[in-house]
C-alpha cells in the first residue's frame, strides 16, 4: 500500500497534519472565506489527492463562501434525495433533530450516488450544529482496499463490472422495508422506477487526478456483478466490503462547529455514525460533479 504521510516539505503554504498512513489530514494555516491564490489552491488540491479526506477547522463560512470554495473543485450538482438550503439550490442539508427516530442518512459504508452514470467526484461538508458527543463520520480508502489484495485477486477483479441502483434507498426495496429515513434530510417521495434503474460501472477504476487504481463498490448501491446472479455475487461482494472496512484503511473525523471537510467520493467511502441519540446535528454540503468511472 502506498504510504501517504511520507512527504516532508511537500506543502509550503498550508500546514497539513495527516491522521494516519492510509487516509485523512487536518489542514491549518488557511482562510477559506476569501478566494485562494493559485499556489495555495494547488497545495489544497494536492493534499486532497494525497489524503482523500481533508478538513479545515474554524472556518465560519457563509453559504455563499461555502459555495464559492466548493466551485474551485468543479461544477456543483443536484442531489435529488436531499433537501436544499433556501436560496441555494446547490447546497443540501443533512439534518437530524434530537427527537428524530428515523434511519440516519448514510449510516452504512458507501460512496454517494454510484448508481448515476456520472457519480459525484467529491463532497464539501460544513458543520453548522454538532452534538456535544458522537456524530463523527468514518472514511475509508478504496486505494488501500485495492492495493492490499493479492496480485492474483487484483487481476481477477480487474475484469469485473458491478450493477448499481438506488432500489434500497428510494426504489422498490426501500418501500418494502419498515424502517424509513429521517424526514429531516431525505426526500421520501421520489420516483420508485428511477430508484430501481440500474447502471453498470467497472469494479476497479483509475482516478483521473492521481492515476491510482481503486475499488469502486459499496453495499448501499451495488446489486451484483454484471452477468452473475445476486446469490453468486454475494460472497465476493461481502468479502470486498469486509476487506475494505479493515480499521487500517479507515479514519474517523470528529466534527466541530465551523469545520469544513472535503471527501473524494471516487476513491473513498464514508459512513455517518448514528451515536448521538437525543441530540441535534445539522450539516450543509455541496456535491462536485464527476466523470463516468473508468
Ligand atoms: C452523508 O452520507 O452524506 C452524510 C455523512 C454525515 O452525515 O456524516
Amino acid at each position: 500500500m502506498t504510504a501517504i504521510y511520507d512527504n516532508p516539505g511537500k506543502f509550503k503554504r498550508i500546514d497539513v497534519r495527516p491522521l494516519n498512513s492510509a487516509i485523512g489530514a487536518e489542514i491549518h494555516g488557511i482562510d477559506l472565506s476569501a478566494p485562494l491564490d493559485d499556489a495555495t489552491w494547488g497545495e489544497v488540491q494536492q493534499a486532497f489527492y494525497d489524503y482523500l479526506v481533508v478538513y479545515f477547522p474554524d472556518q465560519a463560512l457563509t453559504h455563499a463562501q461555502h459555495q464559492a470554495f466548493s466551485q474551485r473543485f468543479g461544477s456543483l450538482m443536484d442531489m435529488p434525495q436531499l433537501h436544499q438550503v433556501d436560496g441555494f439550490d446547490r447546497i443540501h442539508i443533512i439534518k437530524r433533530d434530537a427527537n428524530d427516530n428515523g434511519r440516519v442518512v448514510g449510516e452504512s459504508w458507501h460512496a454517494d450516488s454510484t448508481y448515476f452514470e456520472c457519480p459525484p467526484a467529491a463532497v464539501v461538508m460544513r458543520a453548522v450544529t454538532v452534538p456535544e458527543f458522537g456524530g463523527d463520520t468514518g472514511f475509508l480508502s478504496m486505494y488501500a482496499a485495492y492495493e492490499t489484495l493479492s496480485p492474483r485477486m487484483r487481476t481477477m477483479l480487474d475484469s469485473l463490472q458491478v450493477v448499481h441502483s438506488a432500489t434500497r434507498i428510494y426504489g422498490s426495496a426501500y418501500h418494502a422495508q419498515k424502517k424509513k429515513f429521517s424526514a429531516g434530510s431525505a426526500k421520501l417521495d421520489l420516483d420508485i422506477e428511477a430508484g430501481d434503474r440500474e447502471m453498470v460501472h467497472p469494479l476497479v477504476c483509475t482516478h483521473p487526478g492521481s492515476g491510482r487504481r481503486f475499488l469502486f463498490v459499496n453495499q448501499v448501491y451495488a446489486q451484483r456483478f454484471e452477468g452473475m446472479t445476486e446469490a453468486e455475487s454475494r460472497p465476493l461482494l461481502q468479502f470486498l466490503y469486509d476487506h475494505s472496512a479493515r480499521f487500517e484503511h479507515t479514519c474517523r473525523v470528529r466534527w466541530k462547529k465551523d469545520q469544513v471537510l472535503i471527501w473524494d467520493n471516487r476513491c473513498a467511502m464514508h459512513k455517518a455514525i448514528p451515536d448521538y441519540i437525543g441530540r441535534d446535528r445539522y450539516m450543509t454540503r455541496t456535491t462536485i460533479a464527476g466523470d463516468r468511472p473508468r
